[in-house]
């Protein structure tokens, strides 16, 4: 079947233009056809913006293990709503996805569960070496440099270099120091206060973690990708990697929460925003916005990473770090452009054509003939409440509650299956295993 989607803003890599994108079985065959052209299904989009869908390349999903919070079938319905058409997930479940077993477990349990392409890190270990070094069907290697959620820690120095010199997949981490917020921890031991979480895995935890991950990648030319960056010590250190030999080598990402929240909001969220890493000041919100504009941080994305309501109303420091936020990044995102913090433009880069390129995957993040029809439309002009009792999230609350945006998705197209459409899901198929082509060679190819 053949597909018009007629008279979109349709955000093309060229730049924004009025026309119109036919879709024929999994792939996007034309952009601005010939009028005359036969097409079974037509979609009137005048006034709407059409987008690549939205590659979210750091959620955390729960399955296998820990589906009480989330799992795979309500996770993707959150995509589904909110623009995401392919997620990269985290090796943090239970069992944790450290052996090419576990990986290819995950992936059959996508096959049957999730609405939206997929695919899976593989975690580190300070013993899972040969592993890692076979690895296939991923984007790359996680590591915990600094635990959180999980038992997923590599301190070890030893262990870290033998990663980087004899892997050949690309690498991402999350990155606080360990040390650091031990020694934190324990000069603050016995606070129940929530907004001391930031005082624990503080700034210096967060550059101090990051410089270490980046030499070892510079001294082992392995290219490497910094999750979740929260401050400005860092971003500015991005930006120095950009002067250096290696352009490229390095890419990073932030997420909505650090961009948006900061601890001015722990007295009206608590624990909801309690998260790893912390948030950080007012001041290291817009320097993050500053770095994502100057390209030191090319990515946004969410690590979506839920509990439950219950789990998250316990006590500090009994209640988990992670907050829920794959069906809302996007609209906050474009709630942003009309704030004048960025353009639609930019979104665009950073939550579709970057992640792309970061992890090599075929056919994805543009609206391009014979890419994927993987596709959102957008209604840039539409205001709606966040509430928790709509999201499709399983834990079924969001930090944003009652908050008003400008700017939502309304159509979401997977593989060129409309998944999504004004509030109705259509669950009739499944998404693809995303393929990785690593020899692309990543950010600058
Ligand atoms: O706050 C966090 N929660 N940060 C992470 O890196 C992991 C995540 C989780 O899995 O709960």
């Amino acid at each position: 079947m053949r597909t018009l989607i007629a008279n979109a803003q349709v955000m093309l890599p060229a730049g924004r233009a009025e026309t119109s994108v036919v879709v024929e079985g999994t792939k996007i065959v034309e952009i601005d056809p010939a009028p005359q052209l036969v097409c079974q299904q037509r979609i009137d989009a005048r006034g709407l913006y059409l987008l690549p869908g939205i590659i979210d390349d750091q959620v955390h999903f729960r399955e296998p293990g820990l589906t009480h919070k989330e799992d795979l079938w309500h996770a993707t319905h959150a995509c589904a709503k909110g623009g995401v058409t392919t997620f990269l997930e985290m090796p943090n479940t239970r069992p944790a996805t450290t052996t090419q077993a576990a990986l290819e477990d995950k992936l059959a349990l996508a096959a049957r569960h999730s609405l939206v392409n997929y695919g899976f890190y593989i975690g580190a270990t300070p013993h899972n070496l040969d592993e890692l070094r076979s690895a296939r069907r991923t984007p790359g290697i996680k590591i915990f440099v600094g635990s959180s959620t999980g038992d997923l820690l590599v301190d070890d120095q030893e262990a870290l270099e033998r990663i980087f010199a004899e892997t050949r997949l690309p690498i991402t981490a999350h990155c606080e120091d360990e040390t650091t917020v031990r020694a934190n921890a324990q000069r603050l031991a016995g606070t129940s206060q929530v907004a001391d979480h930031s005082r624990i895995r503080d700034e210096q935890a967060a550059i101090i973690a990051t410089r270490r991950a980046v030499d070892l990648a510079l001294r082992h030319r392995h290219r490497f990708h910094v999750l979740h960056v929260s401050t400005g010590i860092e971003a500015r250190f991005l930006a120095e990697q950009l002067q250096g030999h290696h352009p490229g080598l390095i890419t990073a990402e932030a997420c909505p929460h650090h961009l948006l929240l900061n601890v001015d909001d722990y007295p009206r969220l608590g624990t909801l925003i309690q998260m790893n890493p912390s948030l950080k000041t007012a001041d290291d919100n817009r320097q993050l916005w500053d770095a994502l504009r100057a390209g030191a941080i090319q990515v946004v994305a969410t690590d979506h990473a839920p509990h439950t309501w219950e789990e998250k109303q316990q006590p500090y420091p009994q209640s988990p770090s992670g907050l829920p936020c794959v069906e809302n990044s996007l609209a906050l995102m474009l709630d942003q452009v009309h704030h004048g913090r960025c353009t639609l433009e930019q979104v665009v880069h950073w939550m579709c054509d970057a992640p792309a390129r970061v992890w090599d995957m075929v056919g994805k993040g543009r609206i391009e003939v014979g890419y994927d029809a993987d596709l959102v439309l957008v209604d840039l002009d539409k205001e709606d409440r966040v509430e928790n009792a709509r999201q499709q999230t399983k834990c079924r609350w969001s930090p944003w509650d009652g908050q008003v945006l400008r700017g939502w998705p309304v159509r979401t197209w997977v593989l060129g299956h409309e998944v999504f459409c004004d509030g109705r899901f259509d669950v009739s198929r499944r998404g693809h295993e995303v393929q990785f082509d690593h020899a692309r060679g990543g950010y600058w190819r």
